[in-house]
């Protein structure tokens, strides 16, 4: 059987973790995550537990592989998608969704193992 819930003391670990100020330097991917849930699920596959999503919009852990510069990707999203009615997020936001996206790639190949030797990922649109 699987419980619904965390243990007490994971949540409160990771309450701990998420809101450490030692660690606010860099996007916060606790919030990225928030923000991913409530912003980009209606497209993309945020999350590993999530079934459904549209088809032409990557996963988030597809994205995590495809863009290798964190800075390219907060570019990326600076500017809305085409589709996208209300896009206004911060640069903090952006940071933080940088942070999740980064944090779905369970191991990241090192540069040397990409055979075209392009790791900018897609190119720039607009
Ligand atoms: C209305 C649907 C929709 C929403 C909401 C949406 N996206 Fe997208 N997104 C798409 C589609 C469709 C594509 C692929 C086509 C394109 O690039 O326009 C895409 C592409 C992307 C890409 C580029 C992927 C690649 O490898 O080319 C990134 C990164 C991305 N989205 C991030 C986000 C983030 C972060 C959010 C939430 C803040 C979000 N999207 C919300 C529809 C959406």
């Amino acid at each position: 059987m699987i419980r619904h819930g965390r243990h007490p003391i994971a949540a409160a670990l990771a309450a701990l973790l998420a809101t450490a100020p030692g660690l606010a330097h860099a996007g916060d991917s606790a919030h990225g995550e928030v923000i991913a849930r409530r912003w980009c699920v209606n497209c993309h596959v945020v999350a590993p537990d999530q079934t459904t999503a549209r088809s032409e919009a990557p996963p988030f852990a597809t994205v995590a592989r495809n863009w290798r510069d964190d800075k390219a990707l907060a570019n990326f999203l600076a500017d809305p998608h085409p589709k996208m009615p209300n896009w206004g997020l911060s640069r903090k936001e952006i940071d933080d969704i940088v942070a999740y996206i980064r944090s779905l790639d369970p191991n990241p190949p090192p540069p040397a193992q990409q055979p075209g030797g392009k790791d900018e990922g897609p190119p720039k649109k607009g």
